[in-house]
């Protein structure tokens, strides 16, 4: 498996993943789906400092995306940035949220950000493991934050100090 820019001809699949999530109702309070001409248009807005990275296996298939996001536009919060995974389902727990957090740090460190923040849920257990084993510490929780299906869903901060 290799980590690269997300291209042009990613966007179906990455829609495809994104949406994965979206109906999971696990991950995200987003809950429009996707469609391959808007993810094209999205990552024709990105600039250097918000990358979106995939993960690619063996086959060249595209697995699993992440994306630096900004945080805040004021000039004040420059040195911070969010970001977003998404595994493909069938491909989760093999280490490839893993890969792609660790790419998507070490890019974050390059483009000189001082810290990486996150909104998540924290009955997502695979993401609670994951930003846990990364080093990211617990800033608080949002209760009640969002509505999903008519039930309140609580959501976590997390940040990290960049090296
Ligand atoms: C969260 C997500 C990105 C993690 O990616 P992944 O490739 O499945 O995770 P990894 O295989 O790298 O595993 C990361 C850790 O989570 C653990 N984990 C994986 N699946 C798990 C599960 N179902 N329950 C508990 N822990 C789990 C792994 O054991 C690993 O911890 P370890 O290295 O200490 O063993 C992925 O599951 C996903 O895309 N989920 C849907 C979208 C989402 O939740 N995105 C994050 C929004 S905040």
């Amino acid at each position: 498996m290799k980590i690269r820019d997300a291209m042009h001809k990613d966007a179906a699949t990455i829609a495809s993943i994104y949406n994965q999530g979206i109906e999971d109702r696990s991950a995200t309070l987003e809950t429009q789906l996707r469609t391959p001409e808007e993810r094209a248009d999205w990552l024709t807005t990105r600039d250097s400092r918000h990358p979106v990275l995939v993960a690619v296996n063996d086959s060249g298939s595209v697995v699993g995306w992440g994306s630096l996001n900004s945080f805040n536009p004021r000039p004040a919060y420059d040195h911070v940035v969010d970001f977003s995974i998404y595994v493909d389902r069938e491909q989760r727990g093999r280490g490839i949220g893993d890969a792609l957090l660790s790419a998507l740090e070490t890019r974050a460190g390059a483009l000189g950000y001082h810290k990486l923040v996150l909104a998540a849920f924290p009955t997502n257990a695979p993401g609670m493991r994951l930003y846990e084993r990364h080093g990211f510490q617990f800033v608080g929780v949002y209760h009640e934050q969002g509505m999903l299906d008519d039930r309140w869903v609580d959501v976590i901060i997390m940040e990290k100090i960049l090296p």
